[in-house]
């Protein structure tokens, strides 16, 4: 079976391609726009696998849409393009409702055009898998339950909305037209390949550079912490086993604040990475100004997708989080590269110099 995946360039897509290359025999067609958050190197080591195929384009771009689908006829679509940084969303919003939400509806369109063109049995086993976060559905209180697939929308941040959008218009798609859709709505995940944008892959960053490690507000915030490559292992299940129109929350039964999690990266340095001043990375952590809206708490009830398709995560917080620290230490040229240049100008325009 040959998959359409969009946006594969990026942090979730490329380890998915590496999992689904390793443990399927799919052949893979990648749609990528490659903004900053794509990286083709993330993917080079399949670049001479008869499997896999990059296409440079847009999910906004529904000529191109038309004729990836015509070329490729692909058996399913796993949807992760999108604009996926809360704190870019809170600077510059368009550019997450154009991709995330006309993006999404542009490619719904030309895979509803290509699935009805296909008879009763492809277009039975037609799926068209749409990625998305928990974020929908707002923040908990501290005693609070979960978050389930029954929990009302209420999203915080125009990435949030963005993506609450999305998961609208791919229900309404299954409802109107019968597109057999599945909808993931997964926790924060950590791993190799991530922008160092994102907390994790930040705070390894800065602190082997020597820089302060930025903490919002108190720091008491919590997320339910995820290994990138078990969110992999859950799209597969999801795929393979998932019923048409059905939604699955994704996490970690892994709840952690902000600070603890800082704590244990810087931990795992002093160990792994010892500082030449034999003083902790802990002494760089510095509590800035708290992110607009922001979210106290997270937390995914993962029940369903764990009775009804047997899955769970394989990684514990302490074993993925140091296969994740070793990936940095072992990739600086990766993190050097997706660094530079628009990186840069991009975190002094919306932290101001106190970042660097
Ligand atoms: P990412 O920012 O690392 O990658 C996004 C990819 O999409 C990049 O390769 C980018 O070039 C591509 N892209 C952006 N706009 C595009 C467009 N118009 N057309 C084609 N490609 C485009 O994001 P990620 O962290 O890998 O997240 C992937 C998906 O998973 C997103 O939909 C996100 O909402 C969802 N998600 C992420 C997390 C998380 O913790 N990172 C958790 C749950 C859900
Ligand atoms: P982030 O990785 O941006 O993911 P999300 O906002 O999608 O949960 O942030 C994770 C948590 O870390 C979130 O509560 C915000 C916090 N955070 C900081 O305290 N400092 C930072 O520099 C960043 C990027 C995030």
């Amino acid at each position: 079976m040959t998959i359409l995946i969009t946006g594969a360039a990026g942090f979730i897509g490329s380890n998915c391609i590496h999992f689904l290359h390793q443990t399927t025999n799919y052949s893979m067609v990648n749609l990528d726009a490659l903004t900053y958050a794509g990286n083709p190197d993330n993917l080079i080591a399949l670049q001479n696998s008869p499997r896999y195929t990059f296409v440079h384009g847009s999910i906004l771009d529904q000529e191109l849409l038309t004729q990836v689908f015509q070329q490729h006829k692909p058996g399913a679509v796993i949807h992760f393009a999108a604009e996926s940084h809360v704190d870019r969303s809170i600077h510059d919003p368009e550019a997450f409702i154009q991709t995330n939400f006309v993006g999404t509806f542009r490619l719904l369109e030309a895979t509803r055009s290509y699935w009805n063109s296909l008879d009763k049995e492809a277009k039975d086993q037609f799926r068209f898998l749409h990625v998305s976060t928990d974020e929908v559905y707002g923040t908990l209180g501290p005693t609070d339950p979960p978050f389930s697939e029954t929990t009302p929308y209420a999203p915080n941040s125009p990435y949030a909305a963005s993506k609450a959008s999305s998961d609208h218009l791919v229900r309404s798609y299954h409802e109107t037209y019968c597109l057999p859709t599945l909808t993931t709505n997964c926790s924060n995940n950590y791993g190799p390949y991530q922008f160092p944008e994102k907390l994790i892959p930040l705070v390894i960053h800065r602190a082997l550079d020597g820089k302060p490690l930025p903490i919002y507000g108190d720091g008491q915030q919590i997320r339910d912490w995820l290994y990138v490559e078990d969110h992999c292992s859950a799209i597969y299940q999801v795929l393979n086993k998932g019923a048409p129109g059905q939604v699955y929350n994704i996490g970690g039964w892994n709840e952690q604040t902000n600070l603890s999690v800082v704590h244990t990266i810087c931990d795992l340095l002093d160990s792994l990475s010892p500082k030449a001043d034999g003083t902790s990375y802990r002494t760089q952590i510095t509590f800035v100004t708290d992110r607009p809206g922001h979210d106290r708490r997270y937390a995914i009830n993962s029940q369903k997708i764990h009775t009804q398709l047997g899955w769970k995560p394989k990684e514990t917080f302490t074993t993925g989080l140091e296969k994740t620290v070793r990936w940095y230490l072992d990739n600086t040229t990766w993190v050097k590269r997706v660094t530079s240049g628009a990186y840069r100008n991009w975190i002094s325009s919306h932290y101001g110099d106190s970042r660097e």
